[in-house]
């Protein structure tokens, strides 16, 4: 493959020519309000298998397809009458945004995005350059996180670049994402509704909304069975994964400092510290900052990139402190959890 396009999101020729590339077969990464996508046309076989084939990622975990207005998901599956309202009153609230919905799939969906399930994750992405992009293109596009499987998600263009330049025809570059976690991924249909990955929308929301229980989904063994066998694949896989080992501390400033100064013997030791947290001087160590402790918003919004920016510089080992649960915070929660298993 020829090397990467770097388009600009700007520029109106720019959005066409990605959005000839998706439609002609191509794979296109472009922004959207969570993370970079990776999108190929969600309708053929041939061009879905090559975002698995760059990405390095199994076959067995499925793909979410963006759709640009709420109003096509018809187009891709199907609502039982008595989904209607639920759904219904899920995506006024939240489309677009950072929700993706486990839906009945039709059968126009390419197998490989589904692998095989009887249901395909949806969503409306409110990122003015996917919306551009989707409208031009014209075809469900079907799109994980533009990154190494496994690997830490992308929130700006270098960050694709950085891991799959060459891999991929272009990358529409559109700026750093503003919410910095992805899509809430949840399965309308049980009741209490289940959560098989916080994000963007919290749980908190989607209960206010719907009046109807959520629960976030833990397999029954934890982390001891295989990916593919459980309801959500993502759910079992170490993930957003740097190259050094990360461990997570109790979330006070002294047990940060402390951790941190306990492990600068065995490596060159990273610390992602929180902005309105104290500096230390700790030899040898690099710290990067992180958001403001008190807004999640801003914890997610930097997350990926703080992992991203201490691994660049060679670090063996990243300290971070774990967020208590509620809110944006168990987004954040959850991926530092994947980030941080051994296996
Ligand atoms: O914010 C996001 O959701 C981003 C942007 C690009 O939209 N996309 C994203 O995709 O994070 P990906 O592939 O990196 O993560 C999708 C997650 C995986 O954990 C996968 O196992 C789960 O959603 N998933 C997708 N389709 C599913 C299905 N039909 N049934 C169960 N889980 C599904
Ligand atoms: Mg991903």
């Amino acid at each position: 493959m020829p090397a990467t396009l770097h388009l600009n999101a700007t520029r109106a020729e720019d959005i066409e020519r990605a959005a000839e590339i998706l439609r002609s077969g191509g794979l296109v990464a472009f922004p959207t309000e969570t993370v970079y996508g990776l999108g190929a046309n969600a309708l053929s076989a041939e061009s879905v298998a090559k975002i698995f084939a760059a990405k390095q990622r199994p076959s067995w975990d499925p793909l979410i397809v963006h759709l640009p207005r709420r109003e096509e998901i018809e187009r891709i599956v199907t609502v039982d009458n008595d989904l209607q309202d639920r759904v219904g009153l899920l995506t006024h609230a939240f489309w677009p945004g950072p929700l993706t919905l486990l839906l009945p799939r039709r059968p126009v969906v390419a197998d490989a995005v589904t692998a095989g399930r009887p249901t395909v994750g949806v969503r409306v992405p409110s990122h003015p350059v996917a919306q551009a992009l989707l409208n031009a293109a014209g075809v469900p596009v079907a799109a994980p996180s533009a990154n190494r499987f496994g690997h830490v998600s992308p929130t700006t263009a270098q960050h694709v670049l950085d891991d799959l330049d060459g891999r991929i025809d272009a990358v529409l570059d559109g700026g750093a994402t503003p919410v910095g976690v992805e899509s809430t991924v949840l399965d309308p249909a049980p009741r209490p509704m289940l959560v098989y990955r916080a994000g963007g929308v919290t749980l908190e929301q989607i209960e206010a909304v719907t009046g109807v229980g959520v629960e976030l989904f833990v397999p029954a063994v934890e982390w001891d069975c295989a990916p593919e066998s459980l309801p959500s694949p993502g759910v079992g896989i170490r993930h957003y994964a740097p190259e050094a080992r990360v461990m997570l501390t109790e979330p006070d400033e002294a047990a940060l400092w402390r951790e941190a100064a306990s492990h600068a013997h065995a490596g060159r030791v990273g610390v992602l510290l929180p902005r309105d947290w104290e500096m230390q001087s700790l030899e040898g160590a690099v710290v990067v900052r992180w958001g403001t402790w008190t807004e999640p918003e801003s914890l997610a919004r930097e997350l990926f990139s703080g992992l991203r920016a201490l691994e660049g510089q060679g670090v063996t080992t990243i300290m971070c402190p774990l967020p208590s649960p509620g809110g944006l915070r168990d987004a954040v929660r959850d991926r530092l959890l994947k980030a941080a298993r051994v296996a």
